[in-house]
């Protein structure tokens, strides 16, 4: 069955030196040059690989907390919302302060240590190992977010990930059925993002053979995925179509608690 064989499609960035000691001796062979070099190059469809090996510093000690806002520039403020706007927060926790995940580093520190450049190619291009589909990996947005919205997020990293008002992500209705629930865990999560408003799809994905990223809604998207079962297994593990920098469906397993998945397949089911 396609949808079978898709979800069993693994994003295959091999993250080298994931391993602090070797991070840290990597980072320090390159510190002298002030650069952390980033090298990465993917293959990976139906069982090949996608590999992205970045060198970053051994984790420095966490920022401090800045519950109050503070002035920062306009870049700095408009990366902090586009940061919540694209669910990062999600996943790296409350301005990156982690505790989301285990298996989801907090970004307090990377900030200082890394470079524009190496910061700017994990976004548009994805880290992780990923070959375990229990496992989270970093996605790739490079064809979903813009430049202007990457260096923003890279300004606001940068600058300590400080507090910016007004930056919540929209609340969860509560008590309410979970289709209520579901519509808007769909944008805090950032499904619509890739998938569009009322899970219309057409978000341009230009190197995947769709050229752009399925609906979850019509008569294509049912068949595919006949089942709460099998939408939810999808949610959970995520699907990769192919080598960074096209965009894959993210791994949720661990992230998203499951009666926020089951709330989201609720509200998928009410579209048209
Ligand atoms: C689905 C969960 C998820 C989402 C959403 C997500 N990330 Fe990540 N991110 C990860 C994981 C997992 C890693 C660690 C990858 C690895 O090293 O194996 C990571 C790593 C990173 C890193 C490198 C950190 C380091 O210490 O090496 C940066 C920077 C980053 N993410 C920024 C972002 C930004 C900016 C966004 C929003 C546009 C974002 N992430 C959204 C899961 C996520
Ligand atoms: C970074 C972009 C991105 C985000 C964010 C994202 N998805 Fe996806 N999603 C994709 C892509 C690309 C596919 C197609 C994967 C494939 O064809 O194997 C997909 C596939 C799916 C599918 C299977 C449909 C199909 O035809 O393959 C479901 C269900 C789904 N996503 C639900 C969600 C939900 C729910 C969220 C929010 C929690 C979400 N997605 C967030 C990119 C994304």
């Amino acid at each position: 069955m396609p949808s079978v064989l898709r979800s069993r499609h693994r994003p295959d960035m091999r993250w080298s030196g994931r391993d602090s000691a070797i991070a840290a001796a990597i980072f320090a062979a390159v510190a002298f040059v002030g650069a952390a070099v980033t090298v990465g190059f993917a293959v990976g469809h139906y069982g090949e690989r996608t590999t992205t090996v970045t060198v970053q510093s051994a984790a420095a000690a966490a920022a401090p907390a800045s519950p109050s806002p503070v002035p920062v520039s306009a870049s700095v403020a408009a990366g902090a919302h586009t940061f919540v706007q694209f669910a990062c927060s999600q996943c790296h926790g409350e301005r990156g302060r982690g505790g989301v995940s285990p298996d989801v580093p907090a970004l307090a520190s990377v900030g200082r240590a890394l470079t524009v450049a190496t910061l700017t190619h994990i976004i548009d291009h994805g880290l992780g190992e990923s070959a375990n589909p229990t496992k989270p990996y970093m996605p790739v947005w490079g064809a979903v977010i813009s430049t202007t919205q990457v260096r923003d997020l890279v300004a606001y990293i940068r600058a300590g990930l400080p507090t910016v008002a007004d930056t919540q992500p929209v609340p969860i209705p509560r008590g309410q059925g979970q289709a209520v629930e579901g519509a808007a865990l769909y944008v805090r999560y950032g499904c619509i993002n890739c998938h569009g408003p009322n899970g219309l799809g057409g978000v341009p994905n230009p190197l995947s053979a769709d050229k752009s990223i399925p609906p979850l809604s019509g008569g294509g998207f049912h068949h595919d995925f006949p089942t709460d079962k099998a939408i939810a297994a999808v949610i959970r593990s995520g699907s990769v179509i192919g080598k960074a920098p096209i965009v894959s469906m993210p791994h949720w397993g661990g992230v998203i608690p499951p009666q926020d998945v089951q709330a989201l397949i609720a509200y998928l089911k009410t579209l048209k």
